[in-house]
């Protein structure tokens, strides 16, 4: 049976269309039997790989409306690869009245092809709007290219509301199958940077194949060709035959598909935490089970001399800001740069009007999640609920 994978990252210009070319190229090779689809209205896979619009008159808008059977909109790039191509009127899916069916279009022309494939690619648009909504909708899971530079966060949060929004509503199997990090350059600081900035907060979501920047990936475009075709001893078409690798190895050592995905983990995560507070999941999936929050070690010696001051203290030091002055847990938010997340709250737990400890998280915890830390910052310090 096959696996179908979006390559999907609402950040433009990341990597996607390159590695769905790519990837499908490798996995081709690797004897397995592929079809790409270009979801982009872009059409940049599609022209990618030589195409002109004239060869898609049968595309993938005409595949989803049911206009083209699948037999006219394919085209076979060799024994193991399909492809299916793109023009710009895929735009239209985007426009109009839209009914809540809308977005099963898509899975019901794929789900009858699932034995013909190994896998299906689908290079996705730097959107989510209802072609997106499509493609999560039928895919099993998601390939998330994260471009090794800066900015390499925007995108990502708003992509995995929406996966966790998808899972509650038109396909609760949608998985993760992998964070793909781009352009790498073992060179640069901020390469490794990111790399452990992601590592630390996805952890086993990452990839381990890295995709190292590579001049030769945005040349074979404009030779209408994938990587392996224009220099199969690039550094980059051993990247993405890797990959290839990485993704067959995981998919062939598990029976059931829908356990196949690293994105199982978040799955887990989300049952646990019960909400579709994306904050609050991420923040759970760092806690170990004893404590609710994480407490980080960064600039504690700056925030210790908050210890054993009283509310009155504090409000005339600090301010109020966000602060109820009759509950006995406080947040701040911090704006000073402590990494890549930069956005840090300080909570602080009161006993008998006196801060009796602290913590810095990544998130903002919901409040009855910071209630729960106060009894247990209580338990610790041997101190009675106030009430
Ligand atoms: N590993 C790499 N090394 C060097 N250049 C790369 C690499 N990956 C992608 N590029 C180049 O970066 C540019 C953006 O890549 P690509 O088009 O794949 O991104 P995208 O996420 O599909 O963009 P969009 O959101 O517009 O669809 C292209 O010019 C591409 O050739
Ligand atoms: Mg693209």
């Amino acid at each position: 049976m096959g696996k179908f994978i979006a390559i999907s990252n609402k950040k433009g210009g990341v990597g996607k269309t390159t590695t769905s070319i790519n990837l499908a190229a490798a996995l081709a090779v690797l004897e397995k039997k592929t079809l790409l689809i270009d979801a982009d209205p872009q059409g940049n896979a599609t022209v990618g790989l030589g195409f002109t619009s004239k060869d898609t008159v049968h595309g993938t808008l005409e595949f989803i409306q049911g206009k083209s059977n699948i037999h006219q909109c394919i085209h076979s790039i060799n024994q193991y690869q399909d492809f299916i191509g793109t023009r710009i009127n895929l735009a239209i899916i985007e426009i109009g009245r839209q009914k809540n069916t809308d977005i099963y279009r898509l899975r019901s022309v794929l789900e009858p092809i699932r034995s013909q494939y190994d896998y299906v690619i689908i290079d996705s648009p730097p959107t989510l709007g209802l072609i997106s909504l499509n493609i999560f909708t039928a895919v099993d899971s998601l390939i998330i290219p994260v471009q090794a530079e800066y900015f390499a966060f925007h995108g990502l949060q708003k992509l995995l509301t929406t996966l966790v929004s998808i899972r509650n509503s038109s396909n609760p199997n949608l998985d993760i199958e992998g964070i793909l990090i781009t352009m790498y350059s073992p060179i640069t600081k901020l390469s490794n940077h990111i790399k452990a900035e992601l590592e630390k907060n996805f952890e086993s979501l990452v990839f381990d194949t890295l995709i190292y920047r590579n001049v030769k990936l945005s040349e074979a475009p404009s030779h209408g060709q994938d990587i392996i075709k224009y220099d199969i001893n690039s550094k980059a078409a051993i990247n993405y035959l890797n990959l290839a690798e990485e993704i067959i190895t995981r998919n062939d050592n598990v029976q059931d598909h829908n356990m196949a995905g690293l994105g199982k983990h978040i799955d887990e995560i989300i049952k646990e935490a019960n909400t579709d507070d994306l904050d609050f999941i991420l923040n759970l999936k760092k806690q170990d089970k004893n404590s609710v929050f994480k407490k980080k070690d960064i600039n504690s010696a700056k925030y210790n001399d908050i210890l054993g001051l009283t509310k009155s203290q504090l409000e005339k030091n600090r301010g109020l800001i966000y602060n109820d002055i009759y509950s006995n847990v406080w947040m701040y938010r911090i704006n000073e740069k402590t990494g890549l997340f930069n956005k840090k709250y300080l909570y602080l737990f009161f006993h008998d009007d006196v801060v009796i400890d602290y913590s810095l998280n990544r998130f903002k915890l919901p409040p009855q999640k910071a209630e729960a830390n106060l009894m247990i910052v209580l338990e610790k310090h041997g101190l009675e609920r106030e009430y």
